[in-house]
């Protein structure tokens, strides 16, 4: 049941207001003595020209109050106090009965949703920045997918544009061919950075690389070769970290796969008398909008990003015939969105107000820039590599004894850095710093699936013990009536609308932040009691209910954000 729901439900038998204005004007009342839901008379003061307080008490009385403990007035508020036996019962049974649906619903069927994330460029590394976009993009997958919408994951790989000129006449001056079969990208890396300066110093270069990009772009078979032998050897790589991180996509549909696409963007552009010449160059003027024009061809012929962006969004229309279609990318990128989006617009989609960037921050470490450029990055499987090297050194202090210890390693350890990534507003930067991340306490993953570990501990203590004396004492959630208990039942109760909420916001940090409350609320009820040694047995037993039911919802949170829990750690 929606409690707050009932509660407006209730207030709407007695008053002249639509059910939506209700519930939005139903408070969370400041302080557990005040109840769960508090409805503010004020409003109502205006209408019927009475006091609030007046009101207050009159809704007092006339209110239906079954289901709930009592319904008190606390000057012009009207405060509603959940009946807490039933409320725990409900809750706990609810989660035990859905299991890993907990919290899920089908709210999105029927809506198709486009997801793109990860879309790292081909022979650069993956970094740190790319990772972001890979675990936000995840978890909004699985998040959406959860609540019933038909998601499509892309991989918009950046594997066309005029930095494969530049590689492939670094490849054949520079290349040291046992590198690239050793070590693909770091050697793809180094000519390209070689590339770059020996270009600062003699820019004829650049205008090689411009004639073997036209090349490639005009199809001709070296060209061709030697980019799909680049982007061959790159997707080796990326895929090994898909794994490790256990991120999927439905399509690797990347820049190169829209190169046959453009004509067909660019004489609509043209027919709708968008295009316009700019020294030589064709462009859309967005004037009007008070930004930059968008560039679709320039002054050599070639196109660019936009304009491979500009069929990629037409193309997943006709194909996904999306309600969202979502990029999750870098919010450096915030103004070229705007006017691919705008350019969209112009050409006549009504679509593309569905469109939606999805930014994110920057991240650090602390003070390493990340730049491929001048090759100075951090490479991330030496990242993901690290944070389990060191995860395992934190089990092998605490649990030497440990079963399975790399694994355990590995799902904490890189569990640890999605964590730290969701964790805060997306937009907000990140600043890693290794100690904080991997800390058993504190607002982390590790902290988290520790939560997860010990409640599973306590569930096999328990079973173990019942296994020798069997008991049929009956369960009785009237047992449960302290302040911790109804605090962690109210918390797992809520999950659902924390989904919902990041949902709306495109915000998985909602979710993250959701389960911190939930391991926070979970052990401060965890150190009030020693569970296993509870001698009420009926009490014991409903308990280890709610042991079960928090295992339950932890579980399932860190699922919609890309982390799998642990049993023992
Ligand atoms: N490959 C780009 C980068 O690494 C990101 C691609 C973003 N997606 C898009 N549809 N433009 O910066």
């Amino acid at each position: 049941m929606d409690y707050k729901k009932t509660v407006a439900q209730r207030i709407k038998q007695l008053v002249e207001l639509d059910i939506e204005t209700i519930e939005s004007l139903i408070e969370i009342p400041p302080k557990p003595e005040m109840g769960e839901f508090a409805f503010p008379c004020f409003q109502l003061s205006k209408v019927m020209r009475k006091a609030p307080n007046m009101i207050a008490k009159d809704l007092k009385e006339k209110i239906e109050k079954d289901g709930f403990e009592k319904i008190e007035c606390f000057g012009p508020y009207l405060n509603f106090f959940l009946d807490k036996g039933a409320f725990i019962k409900n809750t706990v049974e609810k989660i035990l009965d859905e299991g890993d649906n907990y919290g899920s619903s089908k709210i999105g069927e029927g809506k198709n949703i486009v997801v793109e994330y990860s879309s790292p460029n081909i022979a650069k590394p993956f970094h740190v920045g790319h990772l972001f976009t890979t675990v936000i993009g995840n978890s909004l997958y699985k998040i959406l997918s959860f609540e019933g919408y038909n998601c499509t994951g892309i991989n918009h790989l950046g594997d066309w544009g005029t930095q494969f000129g530049k590689l492939i006449y670094a490849y054949k001056n520079w290349v040291d061919e046992d590198a690239l079969v050793s070590e693909p990208i770091k050697e793809l890396l180094r000519i390209y950075v070689k590339f770059h300066e020996e270009a600062d110093l003699d820019p004829t270069l650049n205008e090689q690389a411009k004639m073997y990009f036209k090349k490639l772009e005009d199809g001709c078979d070296e060209e061709v070769e030697l980019w799909t032998k680049f982007r061959d050897v790159s997707l080796v790589e990326f895929k090994k970290l898909y794994e490790t991180l256990n991120v999927k996509f439905d399509s690797y549909a990347g820049e190169s796969f829209y190169c046959d696409k453009m004509d067909d963007i660019i004489k609509d552009i043209d027919a709708k008398g968008l295009l316009v010449d700019s020294n030589g160059a064709k462009v859309v003027m967005l004037d009007e909008y008070n930004i930059p024009p968008c560039i679709i061809k320039k002054s050599d012929g070639a196109t660019i990003y936009a304009t491979r962006d500009l069929a990629a969004a037409t193309y997943r229309k006709k194909t996904y015939d999306f309600h969202k279609n979502i990029y999750v990318v870098g919010k450096d990128q915030a103004l070229h969105f705007k006017q691919v989006f705008t350019t969209l617009k112009l050409m006549g989609n009504k679509w593309a107000d569905d469109c939606v960037h999805v930014p994110f921050g920057t991240v650090r470490f602390a003070d390493k820039k990340l730049s491929t450029r001048k090759g100075d990055v951090i490479f991330l499987d030496e990242l993901l590599n690290q944070a389990v090297a060191k995860t395992l050194e934190v089990i092998n202090e605490k649990n030497p004894e440990l079963e399975n210890k790399e694994d355990v390693a590995k799902k904490v350890g890189i569990g640890a850095i999605v964590f730290t990534y969701l964790k805060n507003h997306r937009e907000r930067d990140i600043v890693f710093n290794w100690e904080e991340m991997l800390s058993f306490d504190g607002e982390t993953g590790p902290y988290v699936q520790y939560t997860y570990a010990r409640a599973k501990s306590i569930l096999r203590k328990v079973e173990e013990t019942s296994k020798n004396n069997e008991t049929d004492i009956e369960l009785d959630y009237n047992k449960l009536n302290s302040k911790e208990e109804f605090e962690l039942v109210k918390q797992l109760e809520g999950f659902q609308k924390s989904i919902l909420f990041a949902i709306d916001k495109l915000e998985p940090s909602m979710v993250t932040r959701y389960v911190i409350d939930v391991a926070k609320a979970f052990n401060k009820f965890y150190n009030q009691y020693n569970i296993s040694n509870l001698k009420d047995e009926a009490d014991k037993k409903a308990k280890i209910k709610m042991v079960e039911a928090t295992c339950q919802v932890i579980k399932n949170a860190l699922g919609l954000i890309g982390i799998e829990v642990v049993d023992r750690m």
